[in-house]
């Protein structure tokens, strides 16, 4: 873990002039003490985008996104503060502070290095074959799939050729050893045979992380062989669950929301047609680890599957975990053609931006694709669907909401609002809701007593994120000392300084971690539904519940280290036991 000090940020942030920065991005002219030119952020012809020289800012008086060095590489290139920090020291040439690395940590970083290198190298020979002689056929197909030259070059596309260890040789011939060869996952090695490719007599597409890096390839055969596509193997710089194909593309783009597809041939179709914000993931299941990466760039995906039955199975896995992440998906259909690609190549561009116009709210999908599974046309059973249907209408938990569902769910199957609400009260009654309307449960009964501390702890912190109002009433008895978890307590401590200014500010605090399984803990944090307890009484109690859980954990922990022998910390620990003992008996009024 690594950020910087304030006087360092300060000081690249001063060698950072902000128009020369912005002008590499936006073409600017000077009028008056400003510059000016056409805003990135938002689609328009009369420049209404302004940088000032003396104030370093910029500001859009279109759109209003304002900000300063910093900001504008976060928003244009959706840089972490770290990684815009990073950026611009490098631009001037700053070097920051390396943080103490062990040996085994360098030789890590040297690899991994190594890696991008030789999948970098690969990429331009396969790019190089594939407009050369021994790529002639593979270019005829890429031409009959139509695709423009542009289009191909833009995705880096190239060949692999046709014997068997041809690779090898030319990356062995530029000095690398087997064995890093091997880690990239472009090489098998054989004791017999040494090494041979994975890619042979392909059509190569490189996968390339957000910053526009070869990571991996994935490989089509031409026409009707199997595979139909191989895939790297997952690598020290390729985890296929973190990167999504076309994303670094996608996050400069101007259109709404993000296009999840399923293929690269999907991305590249739509890209080529002006979709430029599509992405697929990597041959694999959607993950929360995708679902967060889009968060990044998007509050909306269009899931743009494959219409068969195998593409809406992927939709409905797809749809839960973007919307616990906080995406909202919407639905676009495809039909009668099987994907985007073939659906552009048959009907074009305009007609795919009036499916994306009418793309289906996620839920009701969700609705309509459970109704299938009940012959409506028995009475029973439509019966069963409509109680079905109120069940799901529970995981809204806002009333508000829960009604707009309802009556749309109501419409389109013709009942009235008024009989589908009473359907819902009867199953949130009968208990189907039960699960999402629990009070908070701490997790200590059931699981080992150190995740219950753990669980406590992270569930304590989510709520305190989504009311505010909890640090305040919390004061006496919780400081971020008692997050005995690491991570937690590092986050802890952030929040609580944050809120001793004024407001938490959760999005400031991902940017001070940037191991990925750093963020991903901490996206949990921030993103995890709480279904609090209903009533005011119930949720006092659960968060005593919790508060109890946590300070007991921590003394058990007291008791248990190693200087448990010496007397202020006795001392200490008998504080705790009493006060623990006082937290028992009174309430915390919220
Ligand atoms: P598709 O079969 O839909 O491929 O698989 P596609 O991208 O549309 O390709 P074309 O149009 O048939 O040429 C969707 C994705 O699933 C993964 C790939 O990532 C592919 O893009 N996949 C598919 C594999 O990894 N291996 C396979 O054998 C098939
Ligand atoms: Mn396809």
């Amino acid at each position: 873990m690594a950020y910087y000090s304030d006087e360092l940020v300060e000081q690249v942030r001063m060698s950072n002039d902000i128009v020369d920065v912005i002008s590499g991005y936006v073409s600017l002219k000077k009028k008056g003490a400003n510059h000016m030119g056409l805003c990135p952020f938002h689609n328009e012809k009369s420049p209404s985008f302004s940088v000032s020289g003396s104030k370093q800012l910029y500001h859009c008086f279109g759109c209003g996104a304002s900000g300063n060095v910093f900001s504008f590489l976060m928003e244009y290139e959706k840089y972490t503060f770290p990684e815009a920090v990073e950026a611009l020291a490098e631009r001037a040439g700053i070097s920051l502070p390396k943080v103490e690395r062990s040996k085994e940590e360098r030789e890590k970083e040297d690899t991994r290095t190594k890696l991008y290198e030789i999948n970098k190298e690969a990429a331009k020979y396969f790019y190089m074959l594939l407009r050369a002689e021994p790529g002639k056929k593979a270019l005829e197909y890429l031409n009959g799939r139509e695709l423009t030259e542009e289009t191909m070059t833009k995705f880096g596309l190239g060949y692999s050729a046709q014997y068997s260890n041809d690779l090898y040789q030319y990356l062995r011939k530029k000095g690398y050893s087997d064995s890093l060869l091997a880690k990239a996952g472009l090489i098998t090695l054989d004791e017999r045979q040494g090494g041979y490719d994975k890619f042979w007599n392909r059509v190569m597409f490189p996968i390339m992380d957000q910053r526009g890096k070869v990571i991996a390839f994935g490989g089509r055969v031409m026409g009707d062989g199997k595979p139909k596509y191989l895939n790297s193997p997952e690598t020290m710089i390729f985890d296929k669950s973190r990167n999504l194909y076309g994303l670094n593309f996608a996050r400069a783009s101007k259109r709404e929301g993000i296009i999840l597809c399923e293929g690269y041939m999907d991305v590249i179709a739509l890209h080529q047609a002006g979709f430029d914000n599509a992405v697929a993931s990597l041959g694999t299941a959607f993950t929360p680890g995708h679902a967060n990466l889009v968060k990044r760039f998007a509050k909306t995906a269009y899931l743009s599957f494959d219409s068969d039955e195998a593409g809406i199975k992927a939709a409905l896995r797809t749809i839960p975990i973007m919307t616990q992440t906080g995406v909202h998906c919407k639905i676009i259909h495809m039909d009668p053609y099987k994907d985007p690609d073939e659906f552009i190549k048959a009907l074009g561009k305009e007609e795919y931006e009036k499916r994306i116009e009418q793309a289906e709210n996620s839920f009701l999908f969700e609705v309509r694709m459970k109704q299938r599974e009940y012959n409506m046309s028995d009475p029973a059973e439509k019966n069963d669907f409509y109680r079905q249907a109120a069940s799901m209408l529970l995981r809204f938990t806002q009333e508000i909401e829960r009604d707009s569902y309802i009556h749309a769910v109501a419409t389109h199957y013709q009942l009235t609002d008024k009989a589908l609400k009473e359907l819902v009260r009867e199953q949130a009654a009968k208990g189907a809701g039960i699960k999402m309307q629990a009070p908070l449960k701490t997790g200590a009964q059931s699981k080992k007593k150190t995740d219950g501390l753990k669980e406590a702890q992270k569930l304590l912190l989510t709520w305190m994120i989504e009311e505010e109002s909890l640090f305040d009433v919390l004061k006496p008895y919780l400081g971020p000392q008692d997050f005995t978890e690491e991570l937690y307590r590092q986050v802890a401590r952030m929040l609580y300084e944050q809120k001793a200014q004024g407001h938490v500010h959760p999005a400031d605090i991902m940017s001070h971690f940037q191991s990925e399984d750093e963020q991903r803990q901490i996206g949990e944090l921030f993103h995890t539904e709480l279904t609090a307890a209903k009533t005011k009484q119930a949720r006092q109690q659960a968060l005593k519940e919790l508060l109890i859980t946590i300070k007991k954990g921590n003394i058990e922990k007291m008791s248990s280290g190693a200087q448990s022998a010496d007397m202020n910390h006795l001392m200490e620990m008998i504080k705790k036991e009493k006060e623990l003992e006082e937290l028992k008996k009174i309430t915390i009024s919220l």
